[in-house]
């Protein structure tokens, strides 16, 4: 049972990460597969997703699930709101009730200097330029995590990472809040996104209905 972190948020949202120790048969037994993935970790990391939604509420039903055009899984009738991440050997979900709902988790890589120019608005390059060398990349990749989980809660997709998903400075420390806005032409919000980090894995989540 490699249940890596839990939060239940409020009485309607609950979020988990899992770290995948299991084999595909440990999922197969409950999970059903609608789609074909040959790649054995994206199989076993999608399977891992999908386990973990009636594992924070149990009546959460996974045959129900549709996916958009957009790729956007979702429930038709709305009982529950949902987003899924994996990384490597870790799957994330988050669940609410009541609200729309965006998680994201990444692994720290060096790989984001290189593409920090195509996600990060200007002010948010000064921002990171403005941190200790040391703390950089930490940074980037809660940034990173923050877009995605964003893009994830908007759901709709076509969004430019850079100008439409801004976010505003923060003090990094093992876990906090970042105050962020959506604009994408008249759709318009502030949101306050929740970041955590565990070793190398940065987690970032988001629960709005606005
Ligand atoms: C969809 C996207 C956010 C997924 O991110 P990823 O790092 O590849 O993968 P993650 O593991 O974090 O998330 C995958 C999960 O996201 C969910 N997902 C996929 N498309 C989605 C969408 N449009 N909206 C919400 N959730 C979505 C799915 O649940 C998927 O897992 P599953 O197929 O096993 O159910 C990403 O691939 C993407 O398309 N990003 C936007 C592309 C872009 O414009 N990039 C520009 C950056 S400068």
């Amino acid at each position: 049972m490699p249940l890596f972190y839990q939060q239940n948020i409020n009485e309607s949202t609950r979020l988990a990460i899992w770290e995948i120790e299991e084999d595909e048969s440990f999922f197969n037994l409950s999970i059903p597969m609608h789609k074909q993935i040959t790649h054995p970790l994206k199989k076993l990391q999608h399977l891992a997703g999908r386990y973990l939604l009636p594992f924070l509420f149990q009546d959460f039903p996974n045959d129900e699930i549709k996916i958009a055009d957009t790729r956007k899984p979702f429930l038709p009738n709305e009982q529950y709101h949902f987003s899924i991440s994996h990384c490597n050997k870790f799957a994330a979900a988050i669940v609410s009730s009541t609200a729309r709902v965006g998680i994201d988790v990444e692994l720290i890589t060096p790989r984001l200097h290189k593409i920090k120019a195509k996600f990060l608005h200007g002010d948010e390059l000064r921002f990171v330029n403005s941190q200790l060398e040391s703390r950089q990349l930490t940074l980037l990749s809660i940034l990173w995590s923050a877009k995605e989980a964003m893009y994830k809660w908007y759901g709709a997709g076509e969004v430019d990472f850079s100008e439409m998903m801004r976010t505003f400075p923060f003090e990094v420390n093992a876990e906090g809040t970042i105050n962020a806005a959506f604009v994408k032409f008249d759709f318009q919000h502030k949101l306050l996104l929740h970041y955590k980090l565990v070793n190398d894995l940065t987690m970032v989540w988001v629960v709005s209905d606005n």
